[in-house]
């Protein structure tokens, strides 16, 4: 049966912000300031509807293969968006949380991403996730280097490793999955993300660019998770 429920955890990879500047004859880095704003409005939305956490794909591992000129340009744009967005983010009672290799990024980034989770770490809203230097692969291969050292210094017995304690040792260890996932510009592919997590996920992709994606496409999207009928392998 369907469920008119809200998902708790609404996932995001948020795609297409090089195309929408190139079909406006713009350089790449004004689609991405276009797509901050965009993330804005998306958190004040499921701030606004009461999901509980939103997790968005703002910079893979895979895109530090990108060129130097734009990766200087989105860690600058990070920085800003941090420094200018934390009144916002305290007005609205949101708090901030990263997962990923955050120790990759410039200090000047890291220490804004400090700054804004500690101010934010008491507010009781939306919990923004923001993957940034963030691939599953990697996340994964961690989680099983930390279980390795356990099981060899024998603190865990390999037959303690079951989904639970797996999960235990990933970024996203104090979340529930995402139950809706939503892919921007049409692409019909994960990019490393999340690969445990999104085991059971409902997936929405959009032909829209994530700049021009609104509100209300939000709430089509949850509209569209809340038709489906998730069956988790039962019948
Ligand atoms: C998504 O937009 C933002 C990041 C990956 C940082 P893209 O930069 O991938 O835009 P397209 O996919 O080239 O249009
Ligand atoms: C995925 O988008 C990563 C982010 C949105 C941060 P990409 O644009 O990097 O992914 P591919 O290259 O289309 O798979
Ligand atoms: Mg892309």
């Amino acid at each position: 049966m369907a469920q008119p429920t809200l998902p708790r955890h609404v996932a995001v990879i948020m795609d297409g912000n090089g195309r929408w500047a190139r079909e406006r004859g713009q350089p790449r880095l004004f689609g991405h300031q276009r797509g901050a704003e965009t993330l804005r409005a998306v958190t004040e939305e499921c701030a606004a509807l009461g999901i509980e956490f939103l997790t968005v794909y703002a910079f893979s591992t895979e895109n530090w293969k990108r060129p130097q000129a734009e990766i200087d340009a989105l860690m600058a744009l990070l920085e800003f968006f941090l420094q200018n967005e934390l009144p916002n983010l305290m007005a609205n009672r949101i708090r901030l949380k990263t997962i990923g290799r955050i120790h990759d990024l410039p200090d000047a980034c890291r220490t804004a991403l400090d700054a804004a989770v500690a101010a934010t770490a008491r507010n009781t809203s939306t919990t923004l996730v923001l993957a940034l230097s963030y691939s599953a692969r990697t996340e994964i291969i961690d989680a099983v280097r930390s279980l390795c050292r356990d099981a060899a210094e024998g603190r865990i017995s390999p037959e303690a490793v079951d989904p639970g304690l797996f999960a235990s040792r990933l970024h996203t260890a104090e979340m529930p999955d995402p139950d809706l996932l939503i892919r921007t510009s049409g692409e019909m592919r994960l990019s490393n993300f999340l690969l445990w997590q999104l085991s059971y996920t409902e997936i929405v992709v959009t032909q829209k660019l994530w700049p021009d994606f609104t509100r209300e496409d939000l709430r089509a999207a949850i509209a569209e998770f809340q038709r489906r009928e998730r069956r988790f392998g039962t019948v």
